[in-house]
């Protein structure tokens, strides 16, 4: 069985952090969000993935290379101009040698894939798409389908109420290499907007496979502080020590100002007086001065907080420094490499950062 994994987008709604790091680099407590997808994938026998890439590809060249180190076998296939979500996947048409799952390379789910591939190979259709039930359809590309989950139609971000269903696309698809054929070459193709409306009306059944499964985009960062949240609660499945955890929890076990859950990387410096927590995700070798306040904020590795200075409900880049007294407003978000200066106040919904994108 294979997988492609799409890694190419720009990511362009959780910038400035995805102008030095593309988003599947993006770290969840420390890792790249990509690397538990790839582990997802292990877990279920997948050993051979293929990724395409185009925006800030190195980074994860760099990390992933081959496959060797995670026994499994990786492809990469770059992009001279983004394909669109479809056009990606005729691009690596080459490689399919049989039925193959399709992931968003930005979701995290615990969709279980081995559930999802029993499904399809039961019915028989030329693919199945995960479908999730979300409370506010509005935001979402909404799938109607029948008693039998053949899929009938598809609904592109309906005005409030007036959805025809709570079911959604949720990004991960199984799919027959006949799909591969109804996609045209050679330009960017959207695979929500215009390959899965076209294969409807086909002699072939698109199948729904609806699961109650933890299921978060993370493109925006109020989801990205939300899947640390869930983490950090343990209502997304992630082994993790209740309360306080982390290579560098030591730094926070009896500390007077922690309020739990909190994690912290390797090499944690924690000034006494300070205040962390609820959910705080210190990243390897940040440093936090006296009597800071830092609460539902997740910091990235080698962030210098200094004395005074609140943060609250924000993104902090790796190795940024924030001056003495300087105040983060609430849903903020700060690039990597950022010198905030002493007593500056930033407000809420922030965005600090290198201003171009590497690609
Ligand atoms: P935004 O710019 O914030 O919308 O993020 P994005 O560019 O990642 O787009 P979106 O979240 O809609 O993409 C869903 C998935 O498809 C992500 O995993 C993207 O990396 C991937 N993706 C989007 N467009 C392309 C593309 O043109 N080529 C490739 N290879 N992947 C893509």
């Amino acid at each position: 069985m294979q997988a492609i994994v799409l890694v190419g987008g720009e990511g362009t709604r959780l910038r400035p952090l995805t102008y030095g790091t593309p988003k599947p680099m993006v770290p969840i407590l420390g890792v790249p969000f990509l690397a538990r997808t790839v582990e997802r994938l292990y877990k279920a026998g997948i050993r051979d993935v293929i990724f395409p890439a185009g925006y800030l590809p190195q980074p994860i060249l760099d990390y992933f290379g081959d496959g060797s180190r995670f026994d499994m076998r990786f492809t990469y296939v770059i992009e001279e101009s983004p394909l669109g979500t479809a056009g990606a996947l005729k691009n690596v048409e080459r490689y399919i040698t049989g039925a193959f799952f399709v992931l968003n390379g930005d979701i995290l789910t615990s969709l279980d894939l081995r559930a999802m591939l029993a499904a399809h190979q039961a019915r028989g259709g030329i693919g199945t798409l995960h479908l999730i039930h979300v409370a506010d359809p509005s935001a979402f590309g909404c799938v109607a389908h029948d008693a039998n989950g053949r899929i009938e139609a598809f609904i592109e971000k309906p005005a409030p109420g007036t959805a025809p269903t709570d079911e959604i696309n949720a990004g991960t698809y199984l799919l027959e290499p006949e799909v591969l054929a109804a996609i045209p070459a050679g330009r960017p193709v959207s695979i929500e907007r215009e390959t899965f409306p076209a294969l409807i009306s086909g002699e072939r059944p698109l199948y729904a496979f609806t699961t109650s499964d933890y299921w978060l985009d993370l493109g925006r960062p109020e989801a990205y502080l939300a899947a640390h949240r869930d983490i950090l609660a343990g209502t997304m499945p992630l082994v993790l020590e209740p309360g306080i955890s982390g290579a560098g929890s030591a730094a926070l076990r009896g500390h007077p100002g922690v309020a739990q859950p909190v994690h912290a990387d390797e090499g944690v410096v924690v000034a006494p007086t300070a205040r962390i927590g609820p959910n705080v995700v210190l990243g390897a070798g940040t440093h936090v001065g006296e009597r800071a306040l830092i609460r539902d904020s997740v910091l990235w590795d080698g962030v210098i907080v200094g004395d005074d200075v609140r943060i609250e409900e924000s993104i902090v880049a790796s190795r940024t420094r924030i001056g003495a007294r300087a105040t983060v407003g609430s849903g903020s978000v700060i690039g990597h490499d950022v010198v905030i200066e002493s007593g500056r106040t930033l407000e809420p919904g922030a965005r600090v950062g290198a201003q171009t994108a590497m690609r």
